[in-house]
């Protein structure tokens, strides 16, 4: 809210775009066994999330109100506020004995009650109440008017070189619903693994899901873990995931890596990789770090195999964009291959770059023809794409400013400034030290937007994604260490309206990531504390590749 003074007084993240406290100055609602929720029509799965969510967590059993009810919570889509805010807009009103929440949409509903979590304290955010007898939890009085700025909030989770099983999945996609974080891209494929059930083709998960060892650290390092390591999700696992994600407004966008990153696919179908230029039946799926010089070979037979992965993977994932990858292709093998050079001549293509854009192109073609749209990193771009065709800008901003000039959406995830693998802060003490140093007043100062786009282009910026690739996060704590806190300054510029990077109050937000810690410690998410890493965060001895020298923001 905002007192007298103007200054922000609730601890809400992702900053609201307003919150007053009402006029009246009331005192507020509290929750108790005698509210009740009265769901109006299109709100029974919220009312269901905030029975499961916050009855769990304060021991209330929220039932549906009736005249015996002292307090109650309104649920309602509400078409005007639809109309002011957005589908995923919302309005949240606390007085005395009510609140009203509505939404522009379910989803602006669902964001509301993120935001009513939050208002309920840290304990809100536990599955159990901690003292059984504590049956009153107050609600301040306040009025929120809020909408995102962009309509793709997104992180992509890299399950492919360390795998999160199902369960850890679902954690993920209730972490990013307290971040009103909407997508959630899941990189399925890579040469160190292949996660994903696919009937037609077993060999893939049951070859291509599992490696012999691992590489310790970054790629120079000489560590190994010996252990083998795999794991997959069968068909059942990602229906389950994207129904549990939908629940939530998330939408799981799969990506399946061509035409490089495919080590693991050529393992397990030797006859995918460039048969002519090596033995690929000698290729295992991968055990380190780095681009490959094992890629797809570009014939029919290739083509034929990943259509039928594909259609498997539209019948799993209702996602209007599938990732198809695209980055880091070598051309060696090619440049050697007579069948691709063949394949060239036929074609009048130009070169090993012109194969490359043939196989993305093949592919936007085949997702067009079937109601969906391609989305793959930034080097798709250059052999030109179809109009529908999306773009995540993930050298810099320099591919995402020429897709929007060329009319396609874009996704902006520049490595250089929300890679979060990357480390959070140039101390010795950082564990497995990757990459630019992007603390977490770094992140809250990125800007998706560049500004040399006019409007009509800036309007293709889909909005922006977080990216965690996971070569040295070998489980969740990692994961969590190297995420957390820094995704709720990204979930804060994803959604909310702030002022240019410079001017942006980053001493506010850590006022109210005060709070917001606390939130992550009732969640149990092993952040990195402000002061540094815990003893055991640490991981002396194993090494990182710094970056130095990075650019600076836009
Ligand atoms: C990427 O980081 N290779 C997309």
């Amino acid at each position: 809210m905002n007192d007298t003074e103007g200054t922000t007084t609730h601890h809400v993240i992702p900053l609201p775009r307003r919150a007053d406290g009402t006029a009246d100055g009331g005192a507020g609602c509290l929750l108790d066994e005698g509210t009740g929720i009265e769901a109006q029509p299109g709100t029974a799965c919220v009312a269901q999330w905030l029975r499961a969510t916050v009855g769990a967590a304060t021991g209330l059993p929220l039932p549906p109100h009736d005249v015996s009810c002292t307090s109650r919570i309104l649920l309602r889509i509400a078409p005007e506020t639809g109309r002011e805010l957005g589908p995923e807009g919302y309005r949240l009103v606390i007085g005395d004995g009510l609140v009203t929440l509505e939404g522009g949409g379910e989803a602006g509903l669902f964001w509301g009650a993120q935001t009513l979590r939050q208002l309920l304290g840290p304990d809100a955010f536990r599955r159990a109440p901690l003292a059984p007898d504590l049956r009153a939890w107050p609600l301040p009085a306040l009025r929120i008017d809020d909408a995102p700025r962009f309509a793709w909030r997104g992180t992509m989770l890299d399950v492919a070189r360390h795998f999160t099983p199902k369960d850890g999945v679902l954690r993920w996609i209730d972490l990013l619903a307290a971040h009103k974080l909407n997508v959630l891209h899941l990189h399925l494929t890579d040469d160190q693994g292949w996660r994903i059930e696919i009937a037609r083709h077993p060999e893939l998960t049951r070859t291509g899901s599992w490696r012999e060892r691992t590489k310790l650290g970054h790629r120079a390092s000489p560590l190994w873990d010996e252990r083998p390591y795999g794991g997959h999700y069968t068909q059942d696992d990602i229906r389950e995931i994207v129904a549990y994600a939908a629940q939530r407004h998330i939408t799981v966008v799969p990506e399946i890596d061509i035409p490089g990153h495919s080590q693991a696919a050529i393992a397990a179908y030797p006859e995918l990789g460039n048969t002519d230029v090596i033995d690929t039946t000698s290729l295992k799926v991968w055990d380190t770090w780095g681009v490959n010089p094992n890629v797809l070979a570009p014939t029919d037979n290739t083509l034929r195999f990943y259509e039928e992965v594909l259609e498997e993977v539209l019948e799993l994932f209702p996602s209007p964009f599938v990732h198809i990858g695209g980055d880091e292709c070598p051309k060696d093998q090619w440049k050697a291959s007579a069948t691709a050079q063949a394949r060239i001549a036929e074609l009048g293509l130009d070169g090993e770059d012109g194969l490359q854009s043939w196989f993305i192109r093949h592919f936007d073609r085949w997702l067009a023809d079937r109601g969906r749209r391609l989305i793959g990193w930034d080097e798709i771009l250059e052999g030109g794409l179809a109009r529908g065709a999306a773009v995540a800008s993930w050298r810099g901003y320099a591919g995402g400013v020429a897709a929007a000039r060329a009319g396609h959406d874009v996704v902006m995830c520049p490595e250089q400034q929300v890679y979060l693998d990357h480390r959070q802060h140039p101390g010795p003490d950082e564990p497995v030290p990757l990459g630019f140093v992007r603390t977490l007043e770094d992140v809250y100062r990125f800007e998706p937007l560049p500004p040399q786009l006019t409007d009509s282009e800036a309007a293709h910026v889909l909005g922006t994604q977080a990216n965690v690739w996971t070569e040295v996060m070998e489980s969740q704590q990692r994961i969590d260490y190297q995420v957390f806190p820094r995704l709720a300054a990204f979930a804060e510029v994803a959604w909310s309206q702030l002022p240019a990077p410079k001017d942006r109050d980053y001493q506010e937000f850590t006022r109210r990531m005060t709070v917001h810690y606390r939130r992550l410690d009732a969640l149990g998410v092993a952040y990195r504390p402000p002061t540094g890493p815990l003893p055991w965060q640490k991981r002396p001895g194993l090494l990182g590749r710094p970056i130095e020298g990075a650019p600076p923001n836009v």
